[in-house]
């Protein structure tokens, strides 16, 4: 992944690369054409680029800064001449020449969140293909929503803060339910969201990860319940560890989605269960009706034992 990422890079940074690119885009997107983000759209030959160097006389502190940032690399390629600024910003002579006319460059400030998805895709769309068929996409949020490339919390890739707070932002709901008695120590720092969640899209409801072994993301570190047992559970395959847990946070133990078990076991298994109906098999008789259904049936998640999961 990380070498076609390089290769896409090397080839953006070919003379005329940008050139191609652009005027492609303009024959297959008409609506892009009507809405031209001056710079871009200018057919750009490479003597249109001035390289890093010309941009640090008035741009000291973002050219300061760039020496830190993981596409500072790019600047390596092309035996230390690669281009930098311009790979993101376009072709920066316009610019320059007229003394910093802002209409003359890319403005990630200004650019729709699509438009920052090209910019941004052109190089990652190895690792992220299907960031705008997403809800994060189709809600309008785009890569610099979440990411910076010059103001960025230390030790992240570029983001503008540090999870959960990024997250919180715009998720306050969510901030609500890891507020609860029992919950994924998220907050704590122990897990963090896209331990469950990748923001840039999955083939999952809900930007949900899956385990590598496609099963629920929740068997990667609770092991345990990922079987195969020689008797299953059905439901945990079904319908998901979430038909029983709420996976951020609850207010009963063991994230429970119902406080009481029995009633959570009951919405499935009705009709033999009712403990007090004429008939009832002696193992569930009303003596130990008040008896939470996991006291017996304690392997929950599966068995190899017991088709009933005893012990
Ligand atoms: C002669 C001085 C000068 C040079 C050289 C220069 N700029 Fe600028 N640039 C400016 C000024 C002035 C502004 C407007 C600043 C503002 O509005 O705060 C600006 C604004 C920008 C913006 C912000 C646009 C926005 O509002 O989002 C970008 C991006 C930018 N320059 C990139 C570059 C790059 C890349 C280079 C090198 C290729 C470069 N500049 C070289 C003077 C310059
Ligand atoms: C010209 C190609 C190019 C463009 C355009 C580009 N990137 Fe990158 N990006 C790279 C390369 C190369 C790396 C370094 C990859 C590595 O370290 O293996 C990188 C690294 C990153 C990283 C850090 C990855 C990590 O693991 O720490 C993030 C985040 C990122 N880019 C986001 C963006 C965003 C957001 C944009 C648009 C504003 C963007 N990139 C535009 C080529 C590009
Ligand atoms: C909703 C917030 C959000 C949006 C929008 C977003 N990212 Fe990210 N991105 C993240 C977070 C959080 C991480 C860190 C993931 C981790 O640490 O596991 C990340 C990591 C990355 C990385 C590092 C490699 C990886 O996948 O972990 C790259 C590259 C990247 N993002 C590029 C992009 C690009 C390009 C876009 C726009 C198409 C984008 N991101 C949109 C939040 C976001
Ligand atoms: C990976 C893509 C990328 C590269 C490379 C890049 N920028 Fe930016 N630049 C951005 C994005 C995205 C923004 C919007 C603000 C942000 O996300 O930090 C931005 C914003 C700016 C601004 C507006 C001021 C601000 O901070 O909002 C200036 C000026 C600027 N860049 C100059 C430069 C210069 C000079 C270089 C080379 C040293 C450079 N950029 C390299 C993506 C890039
Ligand atoms: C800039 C605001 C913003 C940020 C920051 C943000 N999101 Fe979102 N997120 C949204 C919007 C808007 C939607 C779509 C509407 C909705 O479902 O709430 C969404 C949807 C989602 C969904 C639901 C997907 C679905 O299929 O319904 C998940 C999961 C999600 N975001 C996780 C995250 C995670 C994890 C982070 C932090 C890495 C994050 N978001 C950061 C705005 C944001
Ligand atoms: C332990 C795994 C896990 C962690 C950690 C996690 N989530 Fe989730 N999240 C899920 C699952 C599973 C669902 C699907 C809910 C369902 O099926 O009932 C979900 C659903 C969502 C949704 C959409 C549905 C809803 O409840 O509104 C959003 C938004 C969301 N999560 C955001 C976040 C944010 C933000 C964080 C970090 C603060 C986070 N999640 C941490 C597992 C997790
Ligand atoms: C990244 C690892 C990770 C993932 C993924 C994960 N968990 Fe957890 N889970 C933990 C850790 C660590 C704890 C213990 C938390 C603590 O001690 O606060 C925990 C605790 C729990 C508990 C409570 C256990 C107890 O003894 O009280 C339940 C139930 C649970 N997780 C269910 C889930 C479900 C359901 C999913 C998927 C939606 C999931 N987990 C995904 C790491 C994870
Ligand atoms: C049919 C309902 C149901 C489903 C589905 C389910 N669980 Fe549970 N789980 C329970 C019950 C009930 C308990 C509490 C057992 C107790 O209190 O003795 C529990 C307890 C747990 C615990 C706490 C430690 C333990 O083993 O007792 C973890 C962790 C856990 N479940 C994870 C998961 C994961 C991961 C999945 C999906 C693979 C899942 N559960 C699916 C009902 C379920
Ligand atoms: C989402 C629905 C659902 C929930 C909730 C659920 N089960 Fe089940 N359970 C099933 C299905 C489906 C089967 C397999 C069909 C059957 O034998 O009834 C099953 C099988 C069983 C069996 C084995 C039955 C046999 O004949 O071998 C036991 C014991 C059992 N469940 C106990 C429980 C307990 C205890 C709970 C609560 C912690 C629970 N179940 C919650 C759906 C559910
Ligand atoms: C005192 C221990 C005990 C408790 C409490 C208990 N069970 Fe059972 N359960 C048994 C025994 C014993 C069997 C029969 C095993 C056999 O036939 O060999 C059984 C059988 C079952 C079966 C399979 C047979 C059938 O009738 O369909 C299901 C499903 C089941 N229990 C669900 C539950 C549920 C749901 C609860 C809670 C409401 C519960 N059990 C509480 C001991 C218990």
């Amino acid at each position: 992944m990380r070498r076609v990422l390089v290769c896409v890079a090397l080839i953006a940074l070919l003379p005329g690369f940008w050139k191609t690119r652009w005027v492609n885009a303009a024959d297959e997107n008409k609506q892009q054409v009507n809405t031209p983000q001056s710079a871009d759209t200018v057919p750009a030959s490479t003597s249109n680029y001035v390289g890093a160097d010309s941009c640090a006389s008035c741009h000291q502190d973002e050219v300061k800064g760039f020496k830190d940032n993981p596409h500072a690399k790019l600047e390596l390629e092309h035996g230390g001449k690669g281009v930098t600024c311009e790979s993101c910003h376009g072709p920066g002579k316009a610019h320059v020449e007229s003394g910093g006319d802002v209409t003359k460059i890319f403005q990630f400030s200004t650019a729709t969140p699509k438009q920052v998805g090209e910019k941004c895709l052109a190089c990652h769309v190895g690792e992220h293909p299907n960031f705008e068929r997403t809800a994060h996409g189709e809600a309008g949020i785009s890569c610099t929503s979440c990411h910076s490339n010059h103001k960025f919390e230390a030790q992240t890739p570029l983001l503008k803060m540090t999870q959960p707070g990024l997250c919180y932002q715009c998720h306050t709901d969510i901030k609500a339910a890891f507020m609860q008695p029992f919950h994924h120590r998220v907050n704590e720092g122990l897990i963090r969201c896209t331990d469950c969640h990748d923001p840039h899209g999955t083939f999952q409801a809900d930007l949900l990860h899956i385990n590598t072994t496609q099963d629920a993301i929740c068997t990667k570190c609770h092991i345990d319940t990922l079987g195969p047992f020689v008797y299953e559970h059905p439901p945990i395959k079904t319908e998901g560890c979430t038909s029983c847990h709420s996976p951020h946070g609850s207010p009963n133990p063991r994230l429970l989605a119902r406080n009481n078990i029995n009633s959570m076991c009951l919405q499935c298994h009705t009709a033999s269960m009712n403990f007090t109906a004429p008939g009832t098999p002696s193992f569930h008789n009303q003596a130990n009706q008040y008896q939470a259904c996991t006291n017996c049936h304690v392997q929950i998640h599966g068995s190899n034992a017991s088709s009933y999961f005893f012990k």
